[in-house]
This record gives structure tokens, sequence and C-alpha cells, in this order.
């Protein structure tokens, strides 16, 4: 079964043009992510992250090397894999429904506009925002924003997440309800999850594995580790876990050994 076949990102390198010249800000990545898991890409602010993830999204194009899904090299945004950034980016002239709305109706273009609304309030209502269908973006708080781009991401039902920095906006209590959210949604259905993120308890907290980038320019795989965590998952259970510290001690040590900023004399500590 073809949905069985993992997502590879294999031999990816990405340079961009700079006045100074071409830099290679990604090189020779590799990492196959399974049906269903829901991986970490962790690494400092600029080593390439994002780069990553919009290249796994097809939006943007490998220099070299590319993205592999059910066998076939992806270079275009594709129904299957949804996105949602940073920023929620609503259209802002549109209600939370419409928003939805259209998202399912551009995935679902043969289906009644009926079902196409079913759909949308489905999502929204997942989410725990049913109750804001007709606001606009601007009445909405940040964190009630964010949830209508989730809904609008899974009215498309893809089988692959891409989340960027998803919670980077939020203050720290909603992050942590978003956070609880998305492990919900995922216990649900379990899609195949890659979220961006330089947060190391939300990657310990959420995700079966954690993939650690190098600093860029030539940024790569540093380290990949499971995260043997037992679901389903609850805050205080996970971060209590023995694993989750010893986990958190290491992702820190390789953070650090890899900061442009680490001071040479506490390496040798
Ligand atoms: N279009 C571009 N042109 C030139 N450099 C870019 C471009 N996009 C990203 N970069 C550079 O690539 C590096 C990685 O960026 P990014 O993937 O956004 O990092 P992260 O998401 O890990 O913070 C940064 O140094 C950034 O300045
Ligand atoms: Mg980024």
């Amino acid at each position: 079964m073809s949905n069985n076949r993992p997502l590879e990102i294999s031999s990816l390198s990405k340079s961009f043009e700079t006045p100074t010249g071409p830099i290679t800000v990604v090189k020779d990545f590799n990492v196959r992510v399974q049906p269903g898991e829901f991986v970490a890409l962790l690494g400092h602010s600029g080593c390439g992250k994002s780069t990553v993830l919009s290249i796994v999204a097809g939006l943007q194009s490998a220099t070299l090397g590319g993205i592999v899904v059910d066998g076939i090299e992806v270079t275009e945004p594709g129904l299957e894999r949804a996105f949602v950034f940073q920023s929620p980016s609503l259209l802002p002239w549109l209600s939370a429904i419409e928003n939805v709305f259209l998202s399912a109706s551009q995935a679902k273009p043969k289906l009644p506009a009926a079902q196409q609304k079913e759909l949308a309030t489905k999502y929204l209502n997942l989410v725990g925002v049913g109750e804001y269908a007709n606001e606009l973006p601007t009445a909405l708080s940040q964190g009630t924003q964010q949830r209508v781009a989730i809904a609008r991401a899974l009215a498309q039902e893809p089988r692959f997440l891409l989340l960027d920095e998803p919670f980077g906006m939020l203050d720290s209590l909603t992050r942590f309800e978003l956070q609880d959210l998305v492990l919900d949604l995922w216990e649900k259905d379990r899609k195949t999850v890659i979220m961006v993120t330089h947060d190391i308890d939300e990657a310990l907290y959420l995700c079966d594995r954690i993939i650690l980038m190098t600093d860029g320019p030539e940024a790569t795989v540093g380290l990949d580790l499971k995260v043997p965590i037992p679901r389903p998952r609850h805050r205080h259970q996970a971060t209590s876990h023995p694993e989750y510290q010893r986990l958190r001690d290491r992702i820190i040590g390789f953070l650090e050994s890899h900061s442009k900023q680490f001071q040479p004399e506490k390496e040798a500590a």
C-alpha cells in the first residue's frame, strides 16, 4: 500500500545567490520519515530548518537532491502535504469558517458546496473554535487564529502536516494549549508530522523523533534521537519520565557544542 511508504528527504542541498556569492545553507541532508511518525526538526535560529521544510512542502526548489513521497519525487506543493506557518496568515477579509471552507473547496473541488461547508465546520469544531466561525481573523486572539490555521490545513485532509514553529508567536499558556491540541489531533489519526521548532521541551513532549541540525552554512543532520516516552502522553507524565531529562541534557549539549556563541573553555568541562 503506497501510504505505508516513508517520506524521504534525500541528499538535499540548497544554495542561495547572495551579493557576496552563492551560499550553501543546507548540504547533503538525509531523513526518512515513516508514515504516522511525529518528527521534530530542531536547531539554532538560521540553521536552515524552514528552508528544509519549505522544500518538503514544494514551496521552494532543491538545488541538489530532493523529496520523495510514495516513491515519486515531488517538486511542487500537493494536497497530501499541508503547511502551517508561524503566523496564522489567514485571509483577513474572510471569516474563520470561510478561510477553512476555501481550503476544503480547493482540496475537494468536485464535492457539492454543502459538503465542503460541512467539512469546514467539522474541522473548525475539531480545533475547538466553532463558536468563532463567523468572526473575521482580526477579531480573534493569536491562539484562536492559529487554531483556525490548523483547521484550514486539516480541511485539506492531508497525510502530511508540515508545521513551521506553529506556536512560536504565542504566549506560553496558549502555546501549551495548542501543543495539547496538536497532540490530541495526532492521536486521533496519526498523520505524519514534521514540525520545525527551536523549543526543546516542545519537541520532547510531542515527537517520536528529534532531528537535530548542525549550524549552517552547509547544515546537515547532526543527531537523530528517538523519544521513547510512552503514548498517549500527558505533560506531567512526559516531563517526569527519566528519558526526558536524559534527552534534554543530550540536546542541550549538542546545541551548545554547535553554537557559534559557544565559549571554547566550557567545551572541555
Ligand atoms: N531566499 C534566500 N536568500 C538568501 N539566503 C536565504 C534565503 N532564505 C533563507 N536564507 C538564509 O538561509 C539560512 C537558513 O534560513 P532558515 O531556513 O529560515 O533558517 P531557520 O528556519 O532554521 O531559522 C539563513 O542564514 C537565511 O538567512
Ligand atoms: Mg525558520
